[in-house]
């Protein structure tokens, strides 16, 4: 049990269509929040994982005693739900049920599943209305706030998707009980990320007790959601599609996403981020930027979490193809985001190549 009886809290992530993300404990049970949020909506998709069934009927029931025609819209777990074939099936649900403009879509997962809601909730009809209930640290955090959507295709992630703003997000805390350790680790170093290149104090709140910090029960997690959430709100709500400003969320990811490419996926997301930032404070010290003892708190912050500092070695090449590639490479050339201090950063484009071999030797095992 969630022991935290602490009032609702609103973040609103500015833009053309402003919008709230909620942080509580207990939010999905009544879903009095997700039917506030689905305006004139008189039917509602709500996009689940088998892992979610029970919380979703639970969702679905409340909204149909608030008036709504209520559809379950089970996917597979996980990445395989980021698939063509699986929108496709979404597609045809919305246009059998014959959902209009303003009907909504829910998405009740991870990530994953939010990503591909928001993706049919862009596509259909050019745009209907999205609700997201992210149920992973990541997806609180990070996937569900920030409009982007998307699926895979064989040639890669993400490749195709839209930027679709939700109309709100809700992030109930107490859904976190049941969610695997490994994962709520993972998910912590996007906090962390947001503790380096933006808000310090989350830092300190990790630092002060990384037990609690982890823990779903004691309200340091929630106070680090909430911090998380207005950062990336308020770094969206400056740039939604991705041209400048967002480039900031992005620090630990070029090495982290050539990691998870070179291992086939076999890394969690949060993992190679963690790796990722090691490397990118690494590369920032060697080009004179950030001073040896904050490189060392990236190792023991992350460290206290249980998060990993280093990858095997002997990749280096396919390493360094795979961040060419990177979506955040302009045309071949290289581009880092780095810190000139903790909770500044900047950029570092086509880095001398002795760096960031330097860099990786210092972060392969
Ligand atoms: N749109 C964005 O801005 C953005 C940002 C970051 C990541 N992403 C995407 O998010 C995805 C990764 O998200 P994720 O880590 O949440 O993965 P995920 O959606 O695959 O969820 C991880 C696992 O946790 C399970 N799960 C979810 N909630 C649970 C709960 N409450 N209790 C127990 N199990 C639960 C899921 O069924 C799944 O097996 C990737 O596809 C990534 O591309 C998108
Ligand atoms: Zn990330």
């Amino acid at each position: 049990m969630v022991t935290s009886a602490a009032p609702t809290t609103r973040v609103t992530v500015p833009g053309p269509r402003p919008y709230d993300v909620l942080v509580g404990s207990g939010l999905l049970a009544a879903g009095t929040e997700v039917d506030a949020l689905l305006g004139a909506a008189e039917q509602v998709a709500v996009v689940h994982p088998p892992m979610l069934r029970s919380a979703a009927r639970a969702l679905a029931e409340a909204l149909d005693g608030a008036g709504r025609r209520t559809t379950l819209a089970e996917v597979p777990d996980g990445e395989p739900a980021k698939d063509a074939a699986v929108a496709t099936e979404l597609w045809s649900l919305l246009g059998r049920a014959g959902f209009t403009r303003t009907d909504a879509v829910v998405g009740l997962g991870g990530g994953a599943t939010t990503d591909l809601a928001g993706f049919v909730a862009a596509t259909w009809l050019r745009g209907v209305p999205v609700v997201h209930v992210p149920t992973t640290l990541l997806a609180m955090v990070d996937a569900a706030v920030g409009g982007k959507t998307g699926i895979n295709t064989a040639e890669g992630k993400n490749l195709v998707g839209a930027f679709h703003p939700p109309a709100g997000v809700v992030c109930d805390l107490s859904l976190l009980t049941t969610l695997p350790r490994a994962d709520l680790v993972s998910g912590l170093a996007e906090v962390v990320k947001v503790g380096l290149v933006g808000d310090p104090r989350v830092l300190d709140l990790v630092e002060a007790d990384p037990d609690a910090a982890s823990d779903p029960d004691r309200p340091v997690l929630r106070d680090l959601v909430e911090r998380a959430v207005r950062f990336k709100a308020e770094v969206v709500g400056e740039d939604l599609h991705d041209r400048g400003r967002r480039e900031v969320l992005n620090y630990g990811h070029t090495l982290g996403h050539a990691l998870e490419r070179v291992s086939g996926y076999a890394w969690r997301h949060g993992d190679a981020v963690s790796v990722g930032m090691v490397y990118a404070a690494e590369l920032s010290r060697a080009a004179g930027r950030l001073p040896p003892a904050d490189v060392d708190r990236h190792r023991e912050v992350l460290a206290s979490l249980r998060l990993p500092l280093s990858c095997a070695g002997g990749r280096w090449p396919d390493l360094l193809d795979a961040m060419r590639v990177d979506k955040k490479a302009r045309g071949s050339v290289l581009r880092f985001v780095v810190l000139d201090g903790i909770g500044k950063p900047g950029v570092l484009a086509d880095p001398n190549p002795a760096w960031l071999l330097d860099a990786y030797e210092k972060v392969s095992a």
